[in-house]
């Protein structure tokens, strides 16, 4: 209750302070003062505001906020900026090259924040659903592990049952699967391919089998749905590692991209 009605406080707060910027850029332009001026230097400091967010991860051993309250207001902050570059530059997308690249920065930025905030709410959860636990270091050992023995399987299964369906159905389809981690674009979007591409290798094989064999598949596949939990583990644990790869670079791009266009544009005022 006190975290929505917290929650509920910084997104009012925000919005406040955009209609109080948006009523003093409208009454700037009215007395003929320029309005970008004012919407500039908030935004400059919004942006260097969201910045520190880098700093107090550093720092998080200072008492300076619990993290979950700094990511609520930098949340907030990073909305507003988006609000406040459209108050200051007047439009969605500006006319010159420069502009468009401040433009870019921008509008990325922000995306790739949106996108890690969306994935650090949802993929915790799904992780868990999987039901299996690892170490991201660990992945591509067990996928080897779990390789190795899989092939022990299938040649266990072609020496008892003197039959080599299940073999050359290994060779021609699993062995592909149980190379590496696969299927990372349809894991990223939580999409189920991967056990449906399994549930058809085992119907596409099945009908051949003996009952001896069937045996050995219903082994078979029961490791390749873990390897399928280990293939979610690896996506979802990359991407939660890695986006903020391409958030931070940004971050410090849009930085000393901005601080050049202030520069710029107070050269040319002189
Ligand atoms: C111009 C806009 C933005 C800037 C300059 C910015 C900058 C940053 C910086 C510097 C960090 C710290 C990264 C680190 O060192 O680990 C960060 C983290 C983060 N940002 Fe942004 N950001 C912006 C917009 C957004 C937006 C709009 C959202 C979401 C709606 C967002 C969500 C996040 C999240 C979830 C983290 C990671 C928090 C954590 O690991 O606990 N950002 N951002």
């Amino acid at each position: 209750m006190v975290s929505r009605l917290r929650t509920g406080f910084v997104w009012v707060t925000a919005l406040i302070i955009f209609g109080f910027l948006f009523y003093e850029a409208r009454r700037a332009s009215v007395s003929l003062e320029s309005a970008e001026v004012i919407t500039g230097w908030c935004l400059l400091c919004l942006m260097v505001f969201l910045a520190l967010f880098n700093i107090r991860k550093k720092l998080s051993m200072l008492p300076i906020g619990k993290a979950e309250t700094w990511l609520l207001f930098h949340t907030a902050g990073g909305v507003l900026v988006t609000a406040v570059y459209w108050l200051h530059v007047g439009n969605l997308w500006p006319l010159g090259l420069y502009e468009q690249l401040l433009a870019l920065l921008i509008y990325a930025t922000v995306l790739t924040g949106v996108f890690g905030y969306v994935i650090q709410r949802t993929y915790p959860k799904r992780l868990t659903q999987t039901g299996v636990e690892v170490i991201y270091e660990r992945i591509p050992r067990e996928v080897s592990e779990l390789r190795d023995q899989v092939e022990d399987l299938v040649l266990e299964c072609t020496e008892k049952t003197e039959s080599e369906t299940l073999g050359r159905h290994y060779v021609d389809t699993l062995a592909w699967y149980f190379r590496r981690p696969r299927f990372f674009s349809h894991h990223v979007f939580g999409s189920q391919h991967g056990r449906q591409w399994l549930r058809q290798q085992d119907a596409a094989v099945r009908r051949y089998l003996s009952d001896d064999e069937k045996v050995y598949l219903d082994q078979l596949i029961e490791l390749a749905e873990y390897k399928n939990g280990l293939d979610t583990h690896y996506v979802y644990q990359g991407v939660m590692k890695g986006w903020l790869l391409i958030h931070v670079p940004l971050t410090v791009a849009l930085l000393v991209t901005s601080v050049w266009h202030i520069l710029l544009v107070h050269i040319y005022a002189l």
